[in-house]
């Protein structure tokens, strides 16, 4: 998630750069509308259904001061349109609907369309937008358009960013896409691709493709191989289509400068190949909900960007201690994020997480790990006293979050011999015993949920501690195996 929103923000970033450096701006005072395209926007508004009025601001001449619309302020025409819906939970109905007229042409130096969020019930996506010749963005995501893409939006070849995203479309084929020799930036999430037949080799035509969002599409075969020609790519996602085949190798051909890899629910057997360790840009890795198995390679102990890690339900087993107990490795250094919950891993677990110095999230429950319960993960918990002394502010140092650490239903036996300082601790189902450690105040000062039972655990919480742990919900049940 985080990595999508800076890439969000990234390309926020771009355009305002790109803003200024054209002299793009919001005409104020000054700049005045040029008639032909004020005439454009009228008619365009007229086809329009507008139930909430949004574009009440659209009258009188000078056009470069209607809300959503943007002129240059050297040239005075029409570059930007932005009418995209962002008011979506509100009793009113803010979506734009009806027509979208043809005289859009007229605006000849708009390089931005955003008609997104909105509801062209029953529409297609008309021809015309493919002669917009300046059109750089154009963004249609969910708005409800219907039909055929026309292949006619292959001729916008200075296109950077297209997202058709969330709509009812129809697609046979990627083809016109080929032509589209700018594009950095492609989403066609939840669009049915089933029979778009040879898309991968349709988008391999495009060399500076950067970022490419394909997740919910009902694809449901990848190659193994390919000449990769998008060896820019730093973001691709296919989660939720369904491939069942092993790993693709060709992903390992953009390993330079893969970013953001989320191949979650994609159907993926076999082993998760030794490659993957190459990816030394890695910064979020999903492959969730997939039938992956073997061991986790000890080449991931090399991704020293990661943050996001999730390999919940898959098949992996043996043990982890290859990817995260590597002394030479520096995965430690950035995760953040890490689940690995219902595996197959059967072993003892490393006892080095005091390392892990920005880990807010570690899920390793359903597995059958076994054997102590891990004295480093209270050494890890014990860094925040320390860390809150250095703490400028709040919020902006590891351990000053809120961390959870889940590694209920498994195997853990012997004494709990302490308890970390944690947002949410769930040890239960497992086979702790001995008596509860004393809770201290100021330790359990961020706990919200302490789950305990299914152990063999004995004694009781003092009344005092409760008090101690304000906010805790604490569910304490004494219950054997
Ligand atoms: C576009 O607007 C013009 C002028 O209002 C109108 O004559 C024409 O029918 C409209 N076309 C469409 C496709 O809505
Ligand atoms: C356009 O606006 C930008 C930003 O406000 C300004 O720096 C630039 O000088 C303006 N250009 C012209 C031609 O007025
Ligand atoms: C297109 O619009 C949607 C919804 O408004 C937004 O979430 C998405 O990031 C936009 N796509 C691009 C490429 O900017
Ligand atoms: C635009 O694309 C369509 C369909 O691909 C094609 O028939 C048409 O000639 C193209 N127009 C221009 C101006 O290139
Ligand atoms: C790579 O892209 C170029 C330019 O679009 C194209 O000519 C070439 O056929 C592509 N190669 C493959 C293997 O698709
Ligand atoms: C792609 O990767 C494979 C193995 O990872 C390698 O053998 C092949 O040469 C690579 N191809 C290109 C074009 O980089
Ligand atoms: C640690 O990682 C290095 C570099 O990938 C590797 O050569 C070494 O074998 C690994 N050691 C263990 C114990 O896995
Ligand atoms: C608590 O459990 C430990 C070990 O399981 C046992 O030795 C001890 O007698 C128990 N204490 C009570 C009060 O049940």
């Amino acid at each position: 998630m985080g990595t999508s929103v800076s890439y969000l923000e990234m390309l926020l970033v771009l355009l305002f750069m790109e803003s200024l450096m054209l002299g793009y701006t919001r005409a104020d005072a000054g700049a005045s509308c040029i008639k032909s395209e004020k005439d454009a926007l009228l008619n365009f508004k007229k086809g329009l259904i507008d139930p909430s009025n949004r574009l009440m601001s659209w009258v009188g001449e000078d056009c470069c001061s209607w809300k959503g619309v943007f002129c240059s302020n050297r040239t005075g025409h029409v570059i930007k349109l932005d009418l995209r819906n962002t008011v979506l939970e509100a009793d009113t109905d803010f979506s734009l609907g009806g027509e979208i007229n043809r005289s859009l042409l007229d605006l000849t130096n708009l390089y931005y369309l955003d008609l997104s969020m909105n509801e062209f019930w029953d529409t297609k996506i008309p021809d015309f937008l493919g002669s917009l010749k300046m059109l750089k963005y154009l963004n249609l995501s969910s708005a409800a358009f219907v039909g055929n893409i026309p292949h006619h939006l292959g001729n916008l070849s200075t296109l950077e960013y297209l997202d058709l995203s969330h709509n009812g479309l129809l697609v046979d084929s990627l083809h016109f896409v080929t032509t589209l020799s700018s594009l950095k930036h492609l989403d066609l999430s939840w669009l049915d691709l089933a029979k778009a037949g040879n898309w991968l080799q349709s988008i391999n035509m495009l060399p500076s493709l950067l970022e490419l969002h394909l997740s919910s599409c009902e694809l449901d075969f990848i190659p193994q191989f390919l000449k990769v020609n998008f060896t820019s790519l730093a973001v691709l996602d296919f989660n939720q289509n369904y491939f069942g085949s092993t790993f693709p190798r060709w992903i390992f051909n953009i390993s330079n400068n893969i970013r953001h890899l989320a191949l979650s629910d994609n159907g993926f057997q076999g082993s998760l190949p030794r490659e993957m360790g190459n990816c030394n840009l890695l910064e979020f890795l999903d492959l969730s909900c997939n039938a992956l198995e073997g061991k986790i390679p000890e080449t991931l102990s090399n991704l020293c960007n990661l943050h996001d890690f999730n390999l919940e339900l898959n098949k992996f087993s043996g043990n982890i201690y290859g990817p995260f107990d590597n002394a030479s490795g520096c995965i430690a250094r950035s995760l953040k994020n890490l689940n690995l919950q219902y595996n197959s891993f059967r072993s003892t677990l490393p006892d080095n997480w005091e390392k892990f110095k920005y880990l807010e999230y570690l899920d390793l429950s359903f597995n059958s790990f076994w054997g102590p319960f891990p004295a480093s993960i209270g050494r890890l918990s014990r860094q925040l006293p320390r860390l809150a002394k250095l703490r400028t502010s709040s919020n902006d140092l590891p351990g000053s979050g809120s961390r959870s650490i889940h590694l209920s239903s498994n195997k853990f036996e012997g004494p709990l011999t302490y308890i970390p300082d944690v947002a949410a601790l769930d040890i239960s189902n497992n086979f702790l015993s001995g008596h509860i450690p004393r809770i201290t105040g100021n330790m359990m000062s961020q706990m919200k949920t302490f789950i305990l039972s299914n152990n063999h655990l004995n004694g009781s919480i003092p009344a005092s501690d409760f008090i101690a742990i304000n906010k805790a919900l604490l569910r304490v049940r004494r219950a054997a195996g």
